[in-house]
């Protein structure tokens, strides 16, 4: 080795130990003018020597070309998901099976918190970072190599010897919280996207094309576990491995514990929910692990997740804020919702700043009023709630709230109906926002799915005549739509595309893209297995009631709508302008007639809508809400309220594994 490459290995070196000292143990040993200083110095060398210039360079975080798309990338060993646990006697109970199944009379277990942010996998090979990617379906991920490479706490290459020829390490990519609000306010400063919430933004920057872009997000990442190791004995203790991934220098999942028995990991798991508030991160829940890897594998997995772990998730966050003001949206039947529009505040882990009231009644029965202080409860993905007013801070001249008399959009008479909660503008489609709305409701995900036409799009089209109703968009034009503000030459195609593509539209997503009042995707799916469009539309009130989910309002309404001369000119249109469909396929067996499922939370495989769709093709009803009709309750990761109420009413409970099992 000449001088040269003495001095660079030599920088590179102690650039990588400062910084590591810096990122990952969070206590510097130099300051920033000496870290810079050797820093120049390196970069001038690599400049003048670009032969000696290696992938693990610490100057070589950022590549320097954004990617046209992200590759696949296949994982050496699957990446499992975890079973939730949402109560102690769930713990007690996964605790009393692995014991039963393992035949000891106590176990020893591992808990951490469980960080909410995006899991990846990191191939070392060699030592050397080879390849990051997300987690996929589990198998197969996006290849996100050079964006992984910008995060600080990422070792390129691993400390220390006796490496495996080939290490899987897992773990999860967070963005903490004071980051976070930074990293909104400068968005919002400079006029672009901010994030619900530190995962999202953490997502969002982890599937950047550009690494540039990724190297300037405060992205973090803790290993929570090994895959694939080969080519050196790892420990056979998931503790130790842990400690060993310190030794390599990789950053891991902070205050990990090992306890003897589940009572112990009960009391560990509200300690950490005590603490949670008080985390730099955002936590969703903790993990508990059976720490003695030999005990795990005679467990193995069940579908995708492991018998030896579960997460014990916490329940959702509630926070208090002011009620800035009410204003009330017009919907796409005309109903007129009040909203509470808020004091931004961090509930759950996203800021929240509106609240549905959702009608009259509401706002009289909890007397919400401008300037009030309120609680909101936001449990994972759920809807944000008002759960109560703070009537002791309440100002002495604050009015009662009550609905216009008029829409406030077109200025139409606002009517209630005998018998109904809902106050609705009488504008129907001469109403802008009823027009816009049924045009959003229309190309909706579960309805004919047109990417990129959404709120504001819509209110853009109706705004400037381009679409009246539903059918004329299928006479957009380019020139017509690019000319619009904020869309440019490729946003203006690829609209275009996803409406022609739209044509080729299933009857099911038809139908309930239309609107029918009462007539939801079941009540969707259902007619479009008994009826041809042309048959429906002759449809009699009988002919209807025979169906099952059709009852007499949902009838009425679609023979209403179909008789209604303004509606039959868009079908129509709609015909005309080419939409045509292929009969929903009934060929899966009927097994689950009768059942009724309410589905809550987030599923991993499917969206709700694909488990919501397979579940009616065996014949299930699917409902919104639990009740005691209610047969199962599947939930996924982040349910709300409804997992209350079903363990409350004794309603079975499915997780996503036991959910696909069913579909099997
Ligand atoms: S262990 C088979 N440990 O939670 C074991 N996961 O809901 C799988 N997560 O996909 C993961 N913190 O991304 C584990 N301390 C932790 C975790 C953790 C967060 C994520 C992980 C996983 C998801 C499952």
């Amino acid at each position: 080795m000449n001088a040269v490459q003495e001095r660079v290995s030599a920088l590179r070196a102690r650039l990588n130990e400062y910084s590591y000292n810096y990122h990952v143990l969070d206590k510097p040993v130099v300051d920033d003018a000496q870290y810079d200083c050797l820093w120049r110095e390196l970069v001038e060398l690599e400049q003048t020597h670009p032969e000696l210039v290696t992938p693990d360079s610490p100057t070589q975080r950022v590549g320097e070309k954004p990617a046209a798309k992200f590759s696949q990338a296949r994982h050496e060993t699957q990446m499992l998901s975890l079973e939730n646990a949402f109560d102690d006697a769930s713990l007690r109970a996964f605790d009393s099976r692995a014991r039963a199944r393992l035949e000891r009379p106590e176990l020893v277990y591992t808990v951490e918190a469980k960080l909410d942010g995006v899991a990846i996998n990191l191939l070392y090979e060699k030592g050397r970072l080879a390849c990051a990617a997300t987690r996929g379906d589990g198998t197969v991920g996006e290849d996100i190599t050079v964006n992984a490479r910008t995060i600080r706490t990422i070792p390129l290459a691993l400390r220390g010897a006796a490496l495996p020829a080939r290490l899987e390490v897992r773990g999860e990519v967070c963005m903490d919280k004071s980051r976070f609000d930074a990293l909104n306010a400068r968005q919002q400063e400079l006029g672009e996207k901010t994030f619900a919430n530190p995962r999202n933004a953490a997502a969002g920057s982890l599937r950047q094309l550009d690494p540039r872009v990724t190297y300037r997000r405060p992205l973090q990442f803790f290993a929570h576990g090994a895959g694939l190791a080969a080519g050196a004995e790892l420990p056979a203790s998931h503790f130790e491995i842990l400690r060993q991934f310190e030794e390599w220098g990789l950053p891991v999942t902070r205050g990990c514990v090992r306890l003897t028995g589940i009572t112990a990991c009960i009391e560990h798991c509200r300690g950490i929910a005590a603490q949670r508030a008080a985390l730099p991160y955002e936590i969703d829940g903790a993990v508990i692990k059976i720490d003695d890897l030999a005990l795990r594998h005679t467990l193995g997995a069940v579908a995708r997740a492991p018998r030896w772990a579960i997460a014990r998730k916490f329940p959702p966050e509630e926070c208090f804020t002011r009620v800035l003001d009410i204003s009330v949206q017009v919907g796409r039947t005309g109903v007129l919702t009040p909203v509470a529009r808020l004091e931004p505040v961090r509930v759950g882990g996203v800021i929240v700043t509106n609240v549905s009231l959702h009608n009259q009644d509401e706002v009289t029965r909890k007397d919400v009023r401008v300037g009030d202080e309120v609680g909101v409860r936001r449990a994972g993905d759920v809807i944000p709630e008002l759960t109560c007013v703070v009537r002791e801070n309440r100002a002495p001249q604050s009015q009662p709230f009550s609905m216009p008399t008029h829409c406030p959009v077109c200025g139409a008479p606002a009517h209630k109906a005998e018998g109904e909660v809902a106050v609705r503008c009488t504008g129907g489609l001469h109403c802008r926002a009823q027009r816009v709305q049924s045009i959003v409701h229309f190309a909706s995900r579960a309805a004919m799915d047109i990417d990129g036409l959404g709120v504001k799009l819509a209110e853009q089209l109706v705004g400037a005549e381009l679409a009246r109703d539903v059918a004329d968009l299928y006479r957009l034009e380019y020139e017509a739509l690019n000319a619009l503000e904020r869309m440019g030459d490729r946003s203006s195609r690829n609209v275009l595309q996803a409406i022609e593509d739209s044509k080729q539209a299933r009857l099911d997503r038809f139908l309930y893209a239309l609107g029918i009042r009462e007539v939801g995707t079941s009540a969707a799916v259902r007619l479009a297995s008994h009826f041809t469009l042309e048959r429906l539309r002759k449809a009699t009130i009988n002919d209807l009631l025979a169906l099952r989910d059709i009852g007499p309002v949902a009838a009425q309404n679609i023979v209403d709508f179909f008789q209604n001369e303004r509606n039959t000119a868009i079908l129509d249109k709609l015909l005309e302008a080419g939409l045509c469909w292929e009969q929903t396929p009934q060929s899966e067996p009927a097994t689950l007639v009768g059942k009724v499922f309410v589905i809550t939370g987030s599923l991993e495989q499917l969206s709700r809508a694909q488990a919501r769709e397979r579940l009616l093709a065996r014949g299930a009803r699917v409902s919104g809400s639990v009740s005691a009709k209610t047969d199962y309750l599947v939930a996924g990761e982040k349910p709300g309220g409804k997992l209350a109420r079903a363990q409350a009413l004794g309603i079975e409970v499915l997780n996503e594994a036991r959910l696909l099992a069913m579909l099997q």
